[in-house]
């Protein structure tokens, strides 16, 4: 008989997600607090805030799965609140039988839970003598009352929801959660995971036990690259792993990938082909952004700055990171390299606390245009 072995992950970062909590690195504080609240049978409300490829949606599964056991599948629920909120209704009208209909790598198990929350809200506007669809917040509130709402039997006495990329809930969504966490407080438990804790509410946060994710110290994702590195059987040398460490910035995710790349293209890594892999698209598109911004270019510029956030992905941090590299490698006046780079540190402070990046990437843009315009005077 010919046995099928399972397919690996393709992705090293997925292959070597935690799955327990000895697999973790760093974050001790965070995993003392969820390992003693699932000893103690108790189940608070819970925020798990901090930067990307820290571990909060690795860590929420495994807290999940230890806390349910084996009312883990029905008692456990992850919405992502950026996907609902980007849903068109045109798609969640779609039926369960005209998504049966479809292949399956095309429909997702979110596109039937939006089928089905869109003919629960579209009833809920009808007995209150509505006619009309319902819109984006009511889909999102019933999305979540939906499963928040339900009993089920279970030795667990909760359920658990949780709310992925919370910071695109608005004050009028907050609003609404808050009061839907009170309505279901005796079944349901809300998780919610979002980069930064500015701009929630007061109500929201005070009802919840907030938890902090910090990026781990270069040490700690030195080490755990080398690991990485022995299981794939990929040489080395120290160089190479420091270099992965520093470009990561902190996120493990970034570091995992940065050494899959890296050693897809030879037989060795070393700091070398760890810069060549890392650099060229951002280090590119970031010097051709900020020539536009100098030369006047405004409109382009931000234009390579949406590119790089929203289509591909870039951290604000990693662009604001790579401006600065950026300015101080162009032969400039040193008055402007000043005045541009006090005029980054800011922003860059700033970037720490926004619900927005794009908005202050911007500024920092129209700033450079002034700047780029006053040195030519
Ligand atoms: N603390 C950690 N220990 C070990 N691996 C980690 C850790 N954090 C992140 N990783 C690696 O990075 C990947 C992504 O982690 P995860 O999805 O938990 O990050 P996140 O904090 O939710 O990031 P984001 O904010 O971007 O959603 C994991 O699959 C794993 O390979
Ligand atoms: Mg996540």
């Amino acid at each position: 008989m010919r046995l099928v072995l399972p397919l690996e992950p393709s992705l090293w970062s997925v292959k070597y997600r935690p799955t327990s909590w000895d697999q973790f690195v760093g974050q001790d504080t965070v995993l003392s607090h969820l390992k003693s609240l699932t000893q103690n049978q108790s189940f608070p409300n819970m925020i798990f805030y901090g930067p990307s490829g820290t571990g909060k949606s690795a860590a929420v599964e495994v807290y999940a799965r230890e806390a349910l056991g084996d009312d883990y599948a029905s008692n456990y629920k992850l919405l992502n609140v950026r996907d609902i909120r980007e849903m068109p209704v045109s798609k969640a009208k779609r039926s369960l039988q005209d998504l049966a209909k479809l292949d399956q790598s095309e429909r997702t198990e979110l596109d039937e839970y939006m089928s089905l929350v869109y003919r629960e809200a579209k009833a809920a506007l009808k007995t209150r003598g509505q006619s009309k669809e319902p819109n984006r917040s009511q889909m999102l509130q019933t999305a979540i009352r939906m499963f928040a709402s339900t009993y089920t039997f279970s030795e667990v006495p909760v359920k658990i929801l949780v709310l992925e990329e919370a910071d695109a809930l608005d004050n009028n969504m907050q609003q609404a959660l808050r009061r839907t966490m009170e309505i279901y407080s005796d079944v349901t438990r809300f998780i919610l995971i979002t980069h930064t804790l500015s701009g929630w509410s007061p109500a929201i946060l005070s009802r919840s036990l907030i938890l902090r994710f910090q990026s781990p110290s270069l040490e700690e994702i030195e080490k755990h690259i080398a690991k990485i590195a022995s299981s794939e059987n990929i040489t080395i040398d120290d160089g190479g792993v420091a270099a992965v460490a520093k470009e990561s910035l902190g996120d493990l995710r970034r570091a995992i990938n940065l050494l899959q790349v890296a050693a897809a293209g030879t037989s060795s890594v070393t700091e070398r082909t760890v810069y060549e892999v890392n650099q060229t698209t951002l280090t590119r598109e970031v010097h051709e952004m900020v020539s536009h911004a100098f030369s006047g270019k405004f409109l382009k510029a931000r234009k390579t700055l949406r590119n790089l956030l929203a289509l591909e992905g870039y951290l604000a941090s990693e662009v604001s990171l790579e401006i600065q590299r950026d300015l101080v490698r162009r032969q400039l006046e040193p008055e402007v390299v000043r005045t541009a780079l006090e005029r980054l540190a800011e922003i860059d402070h700033r970037l720490t606390q926004a619900r927005n990046p794009f908005i202050h990437l911007t500024a920092l843009l129209a700033s450079l245009t002034y700047i780029g315009n006053e040195g030519q005077n």
